[in-house]
């Protein structure tokens, strides 16, 4: 990372907080001895297991293991990287950063300029459609549609006037020498015969799409006149794939979606970017919506990002129902409800038929698991076929037996068992049974090969007190610089646990572990780091302390190497390598004659 500011300014900044006022005001905190608890902002949890340690500055969950300093809370809070967090810091004390702009954007994305020219854009639209009288004509469409000037303001929205080169004309002005960025932006179409550019969207309402920073990066554009109607225009039209915009990976509304789900740990996914504007509307403002794709992979990995859950609201109509059927395959490593939509309604038409309130109640209280999605959705539609009621059972059995409540289970076989004319309540448990029996057996399986693997009891607990011994100790060095002049000088000297040992080799590099530090190294060894912080040691070390700690850490270092040796020459034995066996054995023999 190229340094803005110094380690001392970044020292400074940190020291001039509080970390309990800047968690306290997102986190309700109540004091607990020398620490405070609170509910954990990252993860879904009723009782509170987020500590704020006062005097040590930072923060650990035990639920769910992050941790890390004032601005490691920040980044993970708002999303923001570490050099923002600072500079937020700093406003707070009021210590002014002297940083040239340039400075800052100078590593700045090449693509900056294609962001530029999108929100240029996304700003023409907004202004055209407010202010112009050609606007009002297209707010009056979106009045009648329901949205208010607070929805348009919220979600951007514009309007693309029907003269064909507007935008090109307003930007190639602002940008007399970017022909080329122009060309890459989306916004506009290449004129084969003059190769000249014109305007990718006219006589468009204009959704603009942001990307997880909220920058614009593309568009979908609505028609909305009697006239474009008539003649088919397509519907919506999009901005074509550019350098910035990858349509399978981007998800509207998501930079402000990510945020709400902070709090809620849910996204609601829904199909048109009129559905997220509908249920904005109606109070719920964590949902997306791909762009004129469906679901991908890609959409899938950018909503775990963001979210464990994921709430699908489709269109009622069949279409939406096999989408979701397709989407619930891809989404299977995260948690999915359904909502489905009465009437063969989309979130927007429902809501035009009925409240808002009854759209939001709908949303928070209609939903239902993807095993009974699929209990609806899959069920035979001939009632006399007996084959296929039979390939159905078999089908639901399979996911019934997956789910981790039996309660759960008896009420999904009673399901099945009441869609089917010809099975009753324990015909169907018999099949979900059998398919218990199975997903048994290959657990077994899998857990006795596992149990193999891993390390036996005995390694593994010397293991942790080694672990113990160590973090004891370069607690020590971490505090007192003395020990760590003469540890340093002891060139043969390593820690066995590796996230010690790296934090060992930045210590004696730079004397210190800075902020910018705990930033840049993995989550593995920032954990590590705050347990060390958090083993609670009297300041002053007490005489012989240090040479009992290490004859600790010899004795179990042994301990471990005598198992290892022990295994081999077992293995050794039982695969009739006597040698192997032989040279182990004399070198475990040496070994336990030094420990005496
Ligand atoms: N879509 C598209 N091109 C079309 C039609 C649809 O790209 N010609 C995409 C758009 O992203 C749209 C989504 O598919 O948001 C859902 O389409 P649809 O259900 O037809 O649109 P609605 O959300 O119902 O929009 P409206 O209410 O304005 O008709
Ligand atoms: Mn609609």
């Amino acid at each position: 990372m190229a340094l803005a500011i110094s380690r001392e300014t970044i020292a400074d900044i940190k020291n001039s907080v509080n970390i309990v006022d800047v968690i306290g005001e997102v986190v309700s905190l109540t004091r607990s001895g020398n620490n405070y608890l609170g509910l954990c902002p990252f993860h879904k949890e009723k009782t509170p297991s987020f500590n704020v340690v006062e005097d040590k500055q930072f923060f650990h969950c035990f639920g769910c293991g992050k941790s890390g300093d004032v601005f490691k809370f920040l980044e993970d809070y708002r999303q923001i990287s570490f050099m923002e967090s600072v500079r937020l810091v700093a406003e707070r004390a009021g210590i002014t950063l002297d940083l040239p702009k340039q400075q800052t954007v100078a590593k700045a994305n090449p693509n900056q300029i294609l962001y530029d020219l999108n929100s240029e854009a996304a700003q023409f639209y907004h202004a055209i459609l407010m202010t112009t009288k050609e606007g009002q004509l297209a707010r009056d469409y979106l009045q009648a549609r329901g949205l208010d000037e607070e929805v348009l303001t919220h979600f951007n929205i514009g309007l693309a006037p029907k003269q064909p080169d507007f935008l090109y004309k307003a930007l190639s002005d602002k940008y007399p020498n970017h022909e080329e960025a122009l060309a890459q932006s989306g916004l506009f179409n290449i004129d084969e015969a003059s190769s000249r550019l014109y305007d990718a969207f006219k006589n468009r309402i204009m959704f603009p799409l942001t990307d997880d920073k909220g920058r614009v990066i593309a568009f979908s554009g609505r028609i909305w006149t009697q006239q474009d109607h008539e003649q088919k225009q397509a519907k919506y039209k999009n901005t074509r794939s550019t350098l910035i915009f990858n349509k399978s990976y981007e998800l509207y509304h998501v930079d402000k979606a990510k945020k709400v789900a902070q709090k809620t740990h849910e996204l609601y996914l829904m199909e048109g970017f009129m559905d997220v504007i509908a249920v904005y509307q109606s109070g719920i403002e964590n949902a997306v919506a791909s762009m004129g794709t469906a679901l991908t992979p890609e959409h899938v990995r950018h909503l775990s990002q963001f979210t464990k859950k994921v709430i699908l609201t489709y269109d009622g109509d069949n279409a939406g129902q096999e989408a979701i059927a397709k989407s619930l395959e891809l989404l299977d490593s995260l948690s999915v409800d359904v909502v489905r939509i009465p009437n063969h309604m989309d979130p927007d038409e429902f809501l035009r038929h009925n409240s808002k309130e009854a759209l939001k109640q709908l949303l928070e209280q209609g939903r239902i698991s993807s095993t009974e999605f699929y209990i609806q959705h899959l069920k035979p539609e001939n009632s006399d076929n007996l084959q296929a009621e039979i390939a159905y059972v078999e089908k639901m059995a399979k996911l019934i037996a997956q789910e981790p409540s039996i309660t759960a289970q008896n009420s999904y076989i009673h399901k099945v068992a009441e869609l089917l004319p010809d099975f009753d309540y324990f015909q169907v448990e018999q099949a979900v049974n059998n398919e218990r029996l199975i997903s048994r057996s290959n657990r077994q399986k899998t857990s006795q090969y596992t149990q193999q693997q891993v390390l036996s009891p005995p390694v593994s607990k010397s293991l942790s007190a080694l672990m113990k011994a160590e973090i004891q100790l370069f607690h020590r060095l971490l505090h007192h610089d003395y020990l760590l002049q003469s540890y340093r000088n002891r060139l043969d000297f390593t820690f066995d646990t590796p996230e010690i040992e790296a934090l060992y080799e930045l210590l004696c590099q730079q004397g210190e572990i800075t902020s910018l530090d705990l930033a840049e190294i993995s989550d593995a060894e920032r954990q590590m780091y705050y347990r060390v912080l958090e083993e609670r040691l009297p300041d002053e070390v007490a005489s012989g302390e240090i040479e009992a700690i290490e004859r600790r850490r010899e004795q179990l270092l042994t301990e471990r190497d005598i198992h290892k040796q022990s295994k081999q020459i077992r293995e050794s034995s039982n695969q009739g390598d006597v040698d192997g066996a032989l040279e182990a054995l004399q070198q475990l023999i040496a070994q336990k004659r030094n420990m005496e």
